[in-house]
């Protein structure tokens, strides 16, 4: 694992979007796998300054998010779908067409599930795959005790996550209970990981994931078998955590 210590938020948005930029210009046709959630939009808003700025284009890329709750149509403020437009597709010159988000409200769920994993696999998979972590140690929705042979599936959210992510909803009650999410397997296919990790409410996640065995009941902790993860992270997240084994 590479380690990459940023002061704060804003430090550590520039510097994965810098990542991501250089990966876009030395390979256009790339395939990003990309996270919702709180921690990389300004990541995304760093990219888009980027591209209305520089030019930089995603004409020929392609991408696949990790998740999407059951239940709630693309259209829907609160669906991934709606949040990946509206945080960085609608700004940057990607073809619609070439993004991808699994489909949280058809008919056949597990359906969604096979098809978006042989979608994925028919693409040639992910080279850089951008992950946040949850306060639990999920990735994607990967809750503590998947699987790590997991693939793509179906979900029921932690209480944790339910409480975590009820501030992006009107009321708690309406956070979906399930949702779609790569899985562990399907994530660590990825050719590379950055993974992205900002404030105080991931410190005990970070030592957790420094400092534990490979372990089920912690799904990050699986990075550690990656051969490619670059983690960045801020001083908020990181505070008085013995890290210097992972410094370059
Ligand atoms: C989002 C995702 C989740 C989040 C995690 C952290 O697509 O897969 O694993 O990355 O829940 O969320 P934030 O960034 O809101 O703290």
């Amino acid at each position: 694992m590479k380690f990459i210590e940023v002061k704060n938020y804003q430090q550590m948005s520039e510097t994965a979007a810098e990542y991501i930029m250089k990966k876009v210009l030395d390979n256009p046709s790339i395939t990003l796998g990309l996270a919702t959630g709180g921690t990389p939009t300004g990541t995304y808003q760093n990219l888009i300054k980027d591209h209305q700025k520089n030019g930089t284009s995603y004409q020929h890329v392609t991408t696949f998010n990790l998740d999407e709750y059951i239940g709630l149509a693309g259209t829907d403020k609160n669906s991934y779908r709606y949040y990946m437009d509206e945080n960085l597709f609608n700004h940057i010159d990607i073809k619609k067409a070439n993004t991808f988000v699994p489909k949280g409200n058809g008919r056949n769920i597990e359906e969604e599930c096979n098809r978006y994993e042989d979608l994925l696999a028919g693409h040639g998979g992910i080279d850089l795959q951008v992950l946040g972590i949850g306060s639990n140690g999920h990735i994607g929705f990967n809750e503590p005790g998947t699987s790590f042979q997991s693939k793509t599936h179906i979900v029921n959210l932690a209480p944790s996550t339910i409480e975590a992510n009820a501030r992006f909803f009107n009321r708690p009650e309406e956070v979906p209970t399930q949702a779609i999410t790569m899985g562990i397997s399907t994530i660590m296919k990825s050719k590379e990981i950055l993974l992205l990790v900002s404030g105080e409410s991931k410190r005990d996640a970070m030592y957790q994931l420094l400092h534990s065995e490979l372990n089920e009941n912690f799904p990050a902790s699986v990075l550690k078998n990656h051969p490619c993860v670059t983690i960045i992270a801020d001083e908020a997240a990181i505070l008085d955590l013995k890290i210097p084994m992972l410094k370059e």
